[in-house]
Order: structure tokens, then C-alpha cells, then sequence
């Protein structure tokens, strides 16, 4: 779903976070007076219209950065469910607006920048990585991602066979259901809901020997700061820790002993997880330290990539796409470089995506069923190559060539 979402993960650490005013996220009500000639010249009615709203706001404390968004009051909905306050408003520009406890979470207008990449972007590198091996039955988990966007991407590659899809709060999933467009991609047979902690249902799957071919992990912040420098552990964390990251590697293995439904594909699989924005430093800190677990751990072209997105604090959001190689039939390929003689060492950081990938990569996206608005495969390429003082925070000086 988006930033600040607290959805997966058991109640008891929500305790007080988001008590007003003190939380990051806030709202404030005003209202304006608007005269219709301003905007629609003489033609039209002179009636002054009073026209309700307020702005939803997210206070970077760390930087000292406000942004804030104004929408339509009332809302379309409020609800309250055992976990948190979910609203919908309407704004002028962006369409509907998807909020959580005072914390923005997606608009109509710009959710598909960050949707399209977190589905795509994985499934992608699969069908890439396995090429003409790979299987018509993929296997997805999606964690997170109560308003159903990720899902109804997924469902766009014919090769998906079956999505579980674990959301703590089903609340968020029938507010979705009735307010956003996208809402029918829980009606799919392809799709198996799961209310549910995320965390525990990974630990269960990994008990069970069950694997998947991709696993998107749409998780909120796991962290922030607040105003006196304090740091706010958001119930998310536990899905960013590396004894999670070990089980989700694991279900992306499915090698000797297990199997589950994903060994036919080859073996081997691609993690997907949304991973902060590099404009805040403790963000980029996170940010360098996954990429050192995902590895330690034996995930191989661990890489973060940039999505542009307004309504996101900073504009900016990133995530990690992580591939584990089962040791079958990957062989000597276990790298671009080995794969692509024209591949640099250079390039697996930076581009990650060789000439033979390109081409399955532009194959699929003819394939696929549906539009997209921000995807494609040129800026898939292009959204691991980062601003330099970020590549050199995240993978170190020197591994931009001269
Ligand atoms: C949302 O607001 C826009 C602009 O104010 C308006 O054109 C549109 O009809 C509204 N949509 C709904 C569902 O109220
Ligand atoms: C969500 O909708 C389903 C189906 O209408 C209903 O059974 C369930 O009780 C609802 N859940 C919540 C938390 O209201």
C-alpha cells in the first residue's frame, strides 16, 4: 500500500503512535469561500459556492519538511476498525484519497507509480531470469497492500496462477472494495485472501515447505522520527527484521525438502519490498543496512530502484528487488555478468538488466492484459539508476565507471 500503513501486524504496538497532535501524520479542517468566476470565467453562475476541506499532513521531523494535501470535506467514508481510522475523501486533482489514521496512504491519481512498479518490477525479473524455463503456473504472496492495487497489477500476467494475498485488516479490504476502482481483483479465482498477520503467515508457510515464485512485500514505514528526535518503532518493523527476510528467502527456495507448488519453474525467485526514500538520512541508513541483510542472507542482484510519486513525502519512494538463484540449472549463470558477455561488472549494480532480459522483459509487456500508466520496461531499467551521492551511499564510491 504506501508509507504509513499499519496493517500488518498485531495490535498491541500500535499503543499510542498516532494520538494527535503528537503523531507526524495530522489533519486540520478549514473551509473557503469560492466565487465560481474565478475559475470559470463570466459565462457561468455567479453564486458564491462554500467549499469544505482540510489538509492531510505528514511532518518529516527529521528534516523539517511538511507536506500536506488538500481534500474534500466530509469524507466519503469513515470507518473505524479494531486497528486503525480508514477514510476516503475526494480532492480536485488526485481523485480519491485513500487515508489511514490521519496518514495519507494512496491517491487515485498517482498510486499506479507506486503499484505498477511494486507488481511488475518482481514478476518481471522472474520471467527475465528464467526465461523460456519459465513456469505458466507462478506462484505470488502478497503481504500488505490492503487497498488491493498490488493484487489487481499481478493479476495482469497470464502466468499467474495464484496470489495469496495476507491483509491484517479486513476492514481496509471492504472499504477498498467499495470505494476504489480496482476493487475487483479479490474476485479473481486467482486470488486467495488471507486476513491475517503477515509475519506469522510467512513463519507458517515456511513450516508447511510451501514456496512461491514471487513475494511483494507492500508494508508501511517500519520507523520515524519525531519531533524530539525520538524514534517511533511502527508495528512493520517485525516484517524488515532479517529473521523475516530469512523466511521469505526461504519460501523463494524451493530446493531439497520443500517445494510447495514452485519448484517447477526452476527454482529460485525475486523478493520485492517497498524500501523507504533515500531523501531522509535515517531512511537512507535503513536502506544500506537491508541491502547488507538481503545479501548476508543470499539473495544476489540486491538493488534498490526510485519511483517518482507526488502525493509520497519527498516525492520520491523506493524498493529493493532481490533474486535468490536455486542452484539448478542457474549454474554458471548465477550473475548478469555471467549471463550477458557485454555485461560489465559495473552494469549488474547499476543496470542489472542484460540485453537477453530485455527482450523477455519487452515480450511480457506486449503480453500483458491491461494498460499500465507508469510501468514500462524502459523505466523499469532506468529506476535502479540513481542520483550519484545516493549510488555512492547505497553501493559505495567507485562503481560508477569513469
Ligand atoms: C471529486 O472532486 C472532483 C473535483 O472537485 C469532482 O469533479 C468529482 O466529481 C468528485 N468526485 C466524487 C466521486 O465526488
Ligand atoms: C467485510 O465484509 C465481509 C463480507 O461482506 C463481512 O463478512 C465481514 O464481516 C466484513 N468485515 C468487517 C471487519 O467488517
Amino acid at each position: 500500500m504506501a508509507p504509513r500503513l499499519n496493517l500488518l501486524r498485531v495490535v498491541e504496538l500500535l499503543l499510542v503512535l498516532c494520538t494527535l497532535p503528537n503523531c507526524h501524520c495530522s489533519s486540520s479542517s478549514s473551509s473557503a469561500v469560492i466565487n465560481n468566476d474565478d475559475f470559470q470565467g463570466a459565462t457561468t453562475s455567479t453564486v458564491a459556492a462554500v467549499e469544505e476541506w482540510k489538509r492531510i499532513e505528514e511532518e518529516e521531523f527529521e528534516i523539517g519538511y511538511v507536506q500536506s494535501l488538500r481534500v474534500n470535506t466530509p469524507a466519503v467514508a469513515t470507518v473505524k476498525s479494531t486497528y486503525q481510522t480508514i477514510e476516503i475523501y475526494n480532492s480536485s486533482h488526485f481523485g480519491k484519497v485513500f487515508v489511514l489514521d490521519n496518514c495519507l496512504q494512496l491517491t487515485e491519481r498517482d498510486a499506479p507509480h507506486y503499484n505498477e512498479m511494486l507488481a511488475h518490477v518482481p514478476v518481471m525479473e522472474y520471467l527475465a531470469q528464467h526465461g523460456d524455463s519459465a513456469s505458466d503456473a507462478l506462484r505470488v504472496l502478497v503481504l500488505g497492500g490492503g487497498d488491493g492495487y498490488v493484487v489487481s497489477e499481478l493479476l495482469k500476467h497470464p502466468q499467474i496462477q495464484h496470489i495469496d494475498h495476507v491483509e491484517l485488516d479486513e476492514e481496509v479490504i471492504n472499504v477498498s472494495k467499495q470505494y476504489l476502482p480496482w476493487s475487483d481483483a479479490w474476485k479473481d479465482d486467482r486470488v486467495n485472501l488471507v486476513i491475517g498477520d503477515g509475519a506469522a503467515f510467512v513463519k507458517e508457510q515456511v513450516e508447511k515447505g510451501q514456496s512461491y515464485h514471487v513475494i511483494v512485500q507492500d508494508a508501511s514505514d517500519p520507523f520515524w522520527l519525531e519531533d524530539d528526535g525520538s524514534v517511533t518503532i511502527a508495528p512493520s518493523s517485525v516484517l524488515y527484521e532479517p529473521a523475516h527476510f530469512e523466511r521469505l528467502y526461504k519460501l523463494l527456495h524451493p530446493g531439497e525438502g520443500g517445494g510447495g507448488g514452485g519448484g517447477d519453474g526452476g527454482g529460485g525467485g525475486v523478493l520485492m519490498i517497498q524500501a523507504e526514500t533515500y531523501n531522509i538520512p535515517s531512511n537512507l541508513e535503513s536502506i544500506r543496512k537491508w541491502r547488507a541483510q538481503l545479501q548476508n542472507l543470499g539473495f544476489e542482484k540486491v538493488r534498490y530502484g526510485s519511483i517518482s510519486i507526488s502525493t509520497y513525502p519527498m516525492g520520491q519512494i523506493g524498493f529493493f528487488s532481490a533474486h535468490v538463484f536455486d542452484g539448478a540449472g542457474s549454474g554458471e549463470c548465477r550473475s548478469n555478468a555471467a549471463c550477458d558477455d557485454e555485461t560489465t561488472a559495473n552494469d549488474i549494480v547499476l543496470d542489472g538488466m542484460d540485453t537477453k532480459s530485455w527482450s523477455t522483459v519487452l515480450a511480457q509487456f506486449n503480453k500483458m492484459r491491461g494498460k499500465t500508466l507508469y510501468y514500462h520496461p524502459r523505466i523499469h531499467r532506468s529506476s535502479f539508476d540513481l542520483p550519484l551521492w545516493v549510488e555512492e551511499e547505497i553501493y559505495g564510491s567507485g562503481v560508477v565507471g569513469e
